[in-house]
């Protein structure tokens, strides 16, 4: 297990703040049209509390929320294996979301919402208890110790879930940086809201059952880096 740091240099706000990029090469004329066509009519509501259940047109058991989807591989495999769940997707990366629009064309998918900024407002908008799973995998990593506040686990941000996830629901992290997954363990530990669901010792080298490789993983994997799986479980 990577040894938990203590850094409290994390409790700086991510409200407001958003330090990703949000652009990359030229959208093709396609991706231009779907971020202009497609993308307004899946994104949520610009401002106002946030009803999540009325935001699809067919019932819906649960509601996910997926933060960072980046190119959306993990995103749209879960909504085709999940028909019955409303996931919420947040990227502000603007070719990522292209890509995601792109697939999301192609299959005839309804449980699908998308939000093209920070995902921290969102969070905020959210009624209590009223997602069952967070997913939040290979964030940005921001290794250098000077830029870890900007890192989107913090102790301000793990309070921000815990208050959206209902008691049972999951928040699931995956990273390739050890000292991120020791980061995020050090403050799962010291938060009351959440456990990490762990029953054997190298479960954290270990995939959750159904995970989806995501196009990060991959790189990760080819530059040698060795992946941690965290699920924490809302009290
Ligand atoms: C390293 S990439 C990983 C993407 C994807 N999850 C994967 O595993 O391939 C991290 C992603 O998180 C997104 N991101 C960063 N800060 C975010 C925020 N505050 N809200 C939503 N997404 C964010 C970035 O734009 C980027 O696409």
């Amino acid at each position: 297990m990577p040894s938990a740091i203590a850094d409290d240099n994390d409790n700086e706000t991510l409200r407001g703040a958003f330090y990703g990029r949000r652009k990359g090469k030229k959208l093709r004329d396609r991706q231009t049209d779907l971020i202009n066509e497609l993308l307004p009519k899946l994104r949520l509501p610009e401002e106002g509390p946030i009803s999540p259940r009325d935001l699809f047109d067919t019932p819906i058991d649960d509601i996910w929320l997926e933060i960072g989807f980046g190119g959306g591989e993990h995103l749209i495999a879960q909504a085709l294996a999940h028909r019955n769940i409303g996931i919420i997707g947040c990227e502000p990366f603007i070719n990522g979301m292209a890509k995601l629009l792109s697939m999301l064309d192609e299959e005839d998918i309804t449980n699908v919402r998308l939000h093209d900024a920070d995902a921290i407002p969102v969070i905020a908008r959210l009624p209590e208890a009223s997602i069952s799973r967070a997913y939040i995998l290979y964030p940005d990593p921001w290794p250098k110790r000077r830029h870890r506040k900007r890192r989107i686990v913090s102790d301000e941000s793990l309070a921000m879930l815990a208050r959206v996830i209902r008691p049972g629901g999951l928040l699931r992290f995956a990273t390739d940086i050890d000292d991120y997954a020791a980061w995020t363990l050090a403050r799962l530990e010291r938060s009351p809201d959440f456990v990490w669901q762990a029953e054997r010792a190298d479960d954290w080298r270990q995939p959750w059952d159904g995970w989806i490789s995501t196009r990060y993983e991959q790189k990760a994997f080819r530059e040698g880096r060795t992946p941690s799986y965290i699920t924490a479980v809302r009290r």
